[in-house]
């Protein structure tokens, strides 16, 4: 029979502590951050929900292949073992090593796209907007209409509207998109799927203008689980069969594998393209490093090696999505509006909801992010007026779950310090901007309470 306690499917062989504030070392670590959690040493923090990316627990898999990593500069066996790993899973034909994500996007956007492009994509992440901007070229987000109501239960939420993309390309012309992305899981609109079904369409969309398909990889294996959960058709097959059948409908992908890599730092850029390649590769010597290590040390690419297979397998993920959901379930039971489903990698708070008296201006979600530190030493993300300007259609909070690390303990504490703030929730305050950086503000500035 199966039981209904999620138990982590690990046992623990190496603990790390975590430090107690109080209250009043908290309002005074606050401050001293100028109310951005960004800028709090992260000693000061008790559970920290601010990115699943680079936060996951290794399994003494990885740390055994660490010690097997090569460190030649080129021609390094541990690159061997990780190309094969990716194309194993991804398929595409050539692996370009990447420190880590947003490196991939910039080698990608650097060699595909010039001034005056458009590069379309179910949400951009903010990188990958940063990214495309910093080239010249427009970053346009093309979510379905139910992503942008917080309370819509749909199934793949991450979806791209399809009529959306088709329109921008008869308006703005072909030659002018220089590839189309598509973000798995869609982590802007709340860590949410995308559906084969969609992947195919904007596929087929792709294929009838010439216009090149990539993914952001990033949340793969969570993406991939999700199709089996909720796609018919999908539920016999295993996440890794799923994971191939999607990747197949692009010509390659950026992956950051901090996070469905379950690794702390790397990534890479697929392509099936040989032009392309040479020159991505040309532009990762420049600034990266040798195509067989690309800014990573060999026992880097060990540990991705593993943890790519380690996170497609079955009961991991059943235990991840399981483990973001109790909380989602838990929180929306108290009554805190929470983007519905709960994603993947993390369950997101509608601040605008939970804050009705704080107009967007004065940014809602990091005044309930702030709180949140403030009344639990928690740590969360704000995803909204902040960090995305006038582009922001939603002022979320994102309490990311690193992979493995918490507890289902640590889970219930969070649940009960969501819903002390949310009965309090009347007596926050807006904050405003006192000081800020011309693009990615976010990570650097400093705010004050209105
Ligand atoms: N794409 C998506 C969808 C992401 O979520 C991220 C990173 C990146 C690209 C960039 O990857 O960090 O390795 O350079 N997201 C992290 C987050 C930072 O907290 O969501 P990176």
């Amino acid at each position: 029979m199966e039981f209904k306690t999620i138990i982590e499917p690990f046992k623990i062989k190496t603990v790390e502590a975590i430090r107690w504030t109080n209250r009043q070392q908290r309002e005074e670590l606050l401050k001293a951050a100028h109310y951005n959690l960004f800028l709090l040493p992260a000693e000061a923090v008790l559970i920290d929900l601010l990115t699943d990316s680079g936060t996951s627990a290794m399994s003494t898999e990885q740390w055994a292949a660490m010690m097997r990593g090569d460190e030649s500069y080129a021609g390094s066996a541990s690159f061997e073992r990780f190309r094969r790993a990716v194309q194993g899973i991804f398929g595409y034909s050539h692996v370009i090593p990447a420190h880590q994500g947003r490196a991939a996007e910039r080698i990608l956007f650097t060699v595909m796209c010039k001034k005056g492009d458009v590069v379309p994509n179910n949400t951009h992440f903010d990188t990958t907007r940063a990214n495309i901007e910093f080239v010249g070229a427009e970053a346009v987000d093309l979510p379905i209409p139910e992503a942008k109501d917080p309370a819509h239960p749909h199934p793949f939420k991450g979806d791209m509207d399809v009529a959306a993309l088709e329109e921008l390309i008869g308006r703005v012309g072909p030659s002018r998109i220089p590839l189309v992305m598509l973000t798995v899981t869609n982590n802007s609109v709340g860590g949410q799927p995308v559906s084969m079904a969609n992947a195919r369409e904007v596929r087929e969309v792709c294929r009838r203008y010439s216009i090149p398909l990539y993914f952001d990889a990033c949340r793969f294996a969570e993406n991939s689980y999700f199709i089996k959960l909720r796609e018919k058709g999908y539920e016999n097959h295993t996440p890794k069969q799923i994971a191939r059948e999607m990747f197949a409908l692009g010509d390659g992908c950026t992956m950051s594998a901090k996070k469905d890599g379950l690794a702390n730092i790397g990534g890479f850029l697929c392509t099936n393209n040989d032009a392309l390649a040479a020159q991505e590769e040309t532009l990762l010597i420049l600034t990266e490093g040798y195509p067989t290590y690309g800014g990573l040390a060999g026992r880097d690419l060990e540990a991705i090696a593993v943890g790519l297979e380690e996170a497609l397998q079955e009961d991991y993920l059943r235990y991840r999505i399981v483990s973001t959901a109790y909380l989602g379930r838990h929180m929306a039971h108290e009554g805190v509006p929470i983007v519905q489903p709960p994603g993947g990698h993390a369950v997101y708070i509608d601040a605008r909801a939970f804050l009705p008296h704080i107009p967007p201006g004065c940014f809602p979600g990091v005044a309930l992010a702030c709180e949140l530190y403030l009344a639990g030493g928690i740590r969360s993300v704000e995803i909204g007026t902040l960090m995305f300007g006038a582009h922001a259609t939603m002022d979320l909070v994102r309490l990311a779950i690193p992979r493995r690390v918490y507890t289902q303990s640590h889970i219930d504490y969070v649940v009960e310090v969501i819903t002390e703030v949310w009965k309090k929730r009347e007596r926050i305050r807006g904050l405003r901007v006192v000081q800020e950086a011309p693009f990615l503000r976010h990570f650097t500035a400093h705010l004050e309470p209105v």
